[in-house]
């Protein structure tokens, strides 16, 4: 067969193109975030529960934490993927009277005012100029209060709390909520 550069040379631009083309249409940009930055999502609540009514009678509050598609595929040998989000609602634990929690039929702590929504998230860039010592992977942090207002807590106080865990991806109740998914 006669050598043709010319075909060859098309061909190989005609697989650079759609190479070049495969790149573009992974890497749509992501913004980079830091902490504070990150939005409460409008429509968390049609979120899965990662856990319901997390139970802290110490804090006087009970919890519910969503997490969005992205994190609701992750697997417990795998960690949750870039694209993550959690938020968890801190409600106010109802209390008698004399000072004690009240709890309904089912033994659990009673919901009261919503007093923050924390929100995590993970990404591609996200948390690197963090000093080291804080760093939790590429999570960021924020907080709202029961309004949607932006919460007083600095990314730096989320961060004191979370960047032990980096076994478990940085995320809390990782074992219980797999236990209960059952992988
Ligand atoms: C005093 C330690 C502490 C601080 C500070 C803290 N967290 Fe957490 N966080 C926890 C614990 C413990 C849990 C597990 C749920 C529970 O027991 O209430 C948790 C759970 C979470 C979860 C659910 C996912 C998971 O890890 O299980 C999110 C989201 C979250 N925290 C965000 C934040 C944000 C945002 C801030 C800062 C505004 C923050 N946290 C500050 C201790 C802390």
């Amino acid at each position: 067969m006669k050598f043709r550069p010319t075909a060859l040379v098309l061909g190989l631009a005609a697989a650079a193109t759609l190479v070049a083309g495969c790149a573009g249409m992974m890497e749509a940009p992501v913004p980079v975030l830091k902490d504070g930055e990150l939005a409460l999502p409008a429509d968390y609540k049609t979120w899965p529960k990662f856990l319901s009514a997390v139970q802290r009678p110490d804090a006087k509050q009970v919890r519910e934490i969503y997490m969005n598609p992205v994190a609701a595929k992750a697997t417990a040998a795998g960690g949750f993927a870039n694209g993550s989000v959690f938020v968890m609602e801190n409600y106010a634990a109802k209390a008698k009277a004399d000072g004690t929690l009240e709890t309904g039929p089912d033994g659990k702590l009673v919901k009261g005012d919503l007093l923050r929504a924390f929100v995590m998230g993970k990404n591609k860039g996200w948390g690197e100029d963090v000093p080291e010592a804080l760093r939790n992977g590429n999570w960021v942090y924020a907080s709202y209060l029961g309004n949607g207002q932006k919460g007083p807590e600095p990314g730096a106080a989320c961060r004191g709390c979370h960047t032990p865990l980096k076994d478990k991806d940085f995320v809390f109740r990782y074992d219980e909520h797999f236990a209960q998914k059952g992988k």
